[in-house]
This record gives C-alpha cells, structure tokens and sequence, in this order.
C-alpha cells in the first residue's frame, strides 16, 4: 500500500517539505500521497500577512505576529534557497534586506514553479493526532473551516510544520491590569503608525522589540524605552531610544523599573517571545522547549525521539531559516523513502546528547551561528539537497551583526553577494529609514523621482511626478 503523509502547516517549512517530496519524484522516485493541512486561506506561514489580530473569521487564533511594515531582519543572502535563487525569481539583483510581500513571493514562486498546491488543504485545521501503536499509523482529525465538517484519517508519518512564533509568552507585572494606555503583545502588532507622538514601553532584548522600537521611532514615536530583563541591547541607540532595566511595576501611567527610575508611557508592547505549543498532540509527543538552537528530543533536530515517524521542522531558534528547513525537509524525506536510516534509540540519544553538550558550551551569538551552521552541514551531508558555503554565510551573518553594532537604523541599506550565484545585491532606490511604502509594487519599481523623500523634506514635487 502507497505510504500516506500528513504535513501540518504551509509555512516555509511545510513549503520546503512539498518541495522536498516533489524534489524526489522529478527524479524518477515514487513518492507518497502527501496531504498538507493548512488553517489558513493561503500558504506562507508567518509571510502569509494577516491584519487581523486575536481570532480570525473563523474563529480560529491569528496566526501571523508580522506587521505591514516587516522588512527582513537579517541579509537575504542568509536565508537563500540553495535551488532556487533571488536571481531565478526576481531576473535582477535586488537588495539584501526586501520587505515582507517580496519574501513571500520569493518562497510563493518556488513552490508554484513545483505545482505542489495541489497537495494542500487550505483552510483546514489539525486538530488532534493519535498515534495507534497497533497499526503504526496515526488518525489524524482535521476540522474543514469553511464548510465546518470535521474527519479523521490514517497516516504513516506526521511532520510539524506549525511554526512557534505564535503563541505569546506573556508575562504578568503589578499594577499593568490597571494601565491606561494601549496594551498588548508583539503577536498583536500590526503597524508603528499610531505610535507618532507617542512615549512607547517595549519589554524585551531581542528582535521583536530591536525592530518595533525601531519601527515607532521610524513613524515618529516621541520616545522608546526598551526594558530588558537580562542584558541590553547595547547598540548605539538615537536620542529618543534608550534601554532601561527591567519593569517593576506600573502606577497608572506610570512604570518604575528595577533601578528605581520611572516614566510616563501612552503605549506598552510585550516583546517578550513566544511559546512551543503544539495543541493537536497529546503530551507524549508534543515538543516541550524553550525558543533555543538545539531543543531536546529531537534526533539531528527533526525526528521525534518519542516516536520516530514523527518529525518537526523548523523547531529551533532561527539564525538560518528558508534554507535550514530545506536541509531538514530533504533528510525528513530521506527518512520517510528509506534512503537514510536512523539508529537505534540509544545511539540517537548519544547523538543528541553530543550537540546538546556543544550547545551549551556556546558563548557567543556568534558561536550560536556557526553552530547552527554546523547543524546544517551536518544534514545536507545526510541528502542530496545542494551543499553551499555555510561558511560564507557565517561570514555575512558576521558582517550583518557589525553593520547592526554600527548603525541600527542604516544597516538594512549594506549589501551583501549571493552565496549562490555570486550575484552582489542591489543598492534600494530609497534608504530604509526613508522608505514608507513597503509595497512589493515600490520596491520592485524604479522611482524616477524619490516621491516620499520629497514629502518627507517637507519639498514641492516636480509637475511631472
Ligand atoms: C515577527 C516575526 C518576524 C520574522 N522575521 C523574519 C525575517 O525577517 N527573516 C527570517 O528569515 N525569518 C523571520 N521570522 C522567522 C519565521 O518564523 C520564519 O521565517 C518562518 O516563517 C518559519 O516557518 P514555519 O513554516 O516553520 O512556521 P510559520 O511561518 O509559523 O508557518 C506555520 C504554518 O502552520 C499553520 N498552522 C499552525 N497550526 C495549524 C493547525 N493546527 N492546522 C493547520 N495549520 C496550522 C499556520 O497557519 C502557518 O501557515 C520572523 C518571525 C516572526 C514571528
Ligand atoms: N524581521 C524582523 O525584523 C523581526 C521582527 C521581530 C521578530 N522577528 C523574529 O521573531 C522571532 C521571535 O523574536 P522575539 O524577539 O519575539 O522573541 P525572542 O527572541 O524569543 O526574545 C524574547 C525576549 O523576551 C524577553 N522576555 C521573556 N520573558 C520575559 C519577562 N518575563 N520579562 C521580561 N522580558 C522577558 C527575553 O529576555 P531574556 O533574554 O531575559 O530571556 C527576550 O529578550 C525571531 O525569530 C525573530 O527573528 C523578526
């Protein structure tokens, strides 16, 4: 009998499964019938925008923590995949750090080039998986959104793809249920516009709260604290951005941090991470981590130790991402058609345990991305998706990180060569800091005349603009 194969999620790592199975086939190989479930209308994942924020129009929790105006926070360059490259898609060189639409019609284009929408189930949930240890398969129950009839069928394998970006991590602090501004978590940050004027409290050190400060200072927020609750951020922030300790607690309006000072806020975002939480599978089975590089349990960071015919992608934190989940997607499939075969439960223990061991020894964000890069190696090794120059990607992560140390508001405008083709990216037509429009149509486009900067500078525009 044909194996069957339950994807859940049509993110970039359940895009980067298809692609792997169909990968597979173009070469001759028969494959096995694969169903990709996806709650959304669309694929993308996190990329898949949603302005909606709490519960969508079905009912269901908004999935997307992105804003309107995301750009990329780290090079390109960085998260290309190996296959399919910036040059094949866009014919041109663009720049190393595209807005949100041009990343998602980046993975979009590979994924229909490889007609494999045929294999997902839009706008249907998982909602619970069973594995029956008597027939070796798992009854996966899926629930259709829109037609509201719920199913269940039998499956040889089930991979994860659901992302964990999505469920808030928010923490309680006193006096905040009486706070009178606007309140909420990253997850539920949909653009800084309605920041103007306004004195904003982030809570947080990591990229959501690095990239929404430096969103409210773009659109004109009066000021940004950054309150951090085990080192700062320490980049060489403008005037009206600067880092605090941790909150203590809230008096009205009013927060006092830990080193005794205090401020009036009008706005606090919780910036403050996101939790594993997979709640379609019974304990046993569901990934039980914090957002680190090597979470526990999973055999070369995939495999399910609590069952090997389940797998995870894309579960750890993210340095390398496209590009990682295409690594972890190409051995997943390996595993599934028989080509790589796992050991035994002990030597998958030891394994995990020697990266676990490396792992914690990491000192550095530095060491975390050779690690990760390492991680990578380790797997390709394993298929025959292209190996590419991890180390030069280490490299452009580097250079990123200084670019940051540097300038935290003009390191989106460097460039960076593709590790794929060599191809040098393009300078944007508009500085970042600049760039209001975060349109894939703008970016895409050749301004003649820099329209934005011109209102911008308070200039009149020439009559043939
Ligand atoms: C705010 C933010 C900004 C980011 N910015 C960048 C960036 O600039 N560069 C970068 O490389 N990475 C960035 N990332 C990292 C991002 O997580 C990855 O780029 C990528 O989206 C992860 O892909 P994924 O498929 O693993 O998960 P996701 O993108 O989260 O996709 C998971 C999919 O699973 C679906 N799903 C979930 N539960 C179910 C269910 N029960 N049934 C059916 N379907 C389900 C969801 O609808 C979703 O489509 C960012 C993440 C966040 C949160
Ligand atoms: N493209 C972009 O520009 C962009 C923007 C936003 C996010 N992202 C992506 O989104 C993902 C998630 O990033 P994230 O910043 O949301 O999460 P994160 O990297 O997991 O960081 C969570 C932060 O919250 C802090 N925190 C947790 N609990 C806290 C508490 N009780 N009190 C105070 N602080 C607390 C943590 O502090 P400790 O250090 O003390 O644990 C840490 O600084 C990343 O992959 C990132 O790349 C990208």
């Amino acid at each position: 009998m044909q194996k069957r194969i339950a994807i859940i999620g049509a993110g970039p790592s359940g895009m980067a499964q298809l692609r792997a199975f169909e990968s597979a086939r173009e070469q001759g190989r028969e494959i096995p019938e694969i169903v990709c479930f996806e709650k959304q209308s669309d694929w993308g994942g996190q990329w898949n925008f949603n302005w909606r924020t709490g519960i969508d129009a079905h009912g269901e929790p908004v999935h997307s923590s992105m804003y309107r105006n995301l750009w990329s926070n780290g090079p390109k360059e960085a998260l290309e995949f190996a296959e399919y490259t910036f040059d094949e898609h866009f014919g041109r060189p663009i720049s190393s750090y595209p807005p949100r639409a041009v990343l998602w019609d980046y993975i979009n284009g590979r994924a229909e080039k490889s007609d494999v929408k045929k294999h997902v189930r839009f706008s249907t949930a998982v909602r619970w998986v069973q594995y029956n240890a008597e027939t070796e398969t798992f009854t996966v129950t899926v629930e259709d959104l829109v037609t509201r009839t719920t199913e269940s069928s039998e499956f040889d394998n089930v991979i994860v793809g659901s992302g964990h970006f999505s469920f808030p991590n928010v923490p309680d602090f006193a006096g905040i249920e009486t706070f009178p501004g606007t309140l909420r978590h990253a997850h539920d940050f949909r653009g800084a516009e309605s920041l103007a004027d306004k004195d904003v409290l982030l809570i947080g050190a990591s990229y959501s709260a690095e990239d929404i400060g430096v969103q409210a200072y773009k659109m004109g927020a009066r000021s940004v604290t950054l309150s951090y609750r085990s080192r700062p951020m320490g980049f060489d922030w403008p005037e009206d951005i600067t880092e605090v300790p941790l909150l203590e607690r809230f008096d009205g309006s009013v927060a006092h941090f830990v080193d005794g000072t205090s401020k009036r806020f009008d706005a606090v975002i919780l910036c403050t991470g996101y939790l594993h939480h997979y709640p379609y599978l019974p304990s046993d089975l569901s990934l039980d981590s914090p957002n680190n590089v090597y979470p526990d349990t999973l055999y070369r960071g995939v495999v399910s130790e609590a069952n090997n015919k389940l797998f995870y992608l894309g579960a750890q934190d993210q340095w390398f991402t496209f590009n990682m989940f295409d690594a972890q997607a190409w051995y997943v499939r390996d595993v599934i058609l028989g080509d790589a075969t796992l050991p035994d439960a002990a030597a998958q223990r030891a394994d995990i345990d020697r990266w676990l061991a490396r792992f914690h020894a990491l000192e550095s964000a530095a060491a975390e991305v050779r690690f990760q890069a390492d991680y990578i190696r380790d797997l390709i090794e394993q298929s025959d998706y292209p190996m590419f120059d991890l180390d030069e990607v280490v490299r452009i992560f580097l250079e990123w990180k200084k670019d940051k140390q540097e300038n935290i508001l003009t390191y989106r405008d460097a460039v960076y060569p593709s590790v794929m083709t060599g191809t040098m990216g393009a300078v944007h037509h508009t500085p970042w800091l600049q760039e209001l429009d975060d349109s894939a149509d703008r970016y895409l486009a050749h301004p003649k005349t820099d329209v934005i900067k011109v209102i911008v500078d308070g200039r009149n525009l020439p009559s043939n603009v």
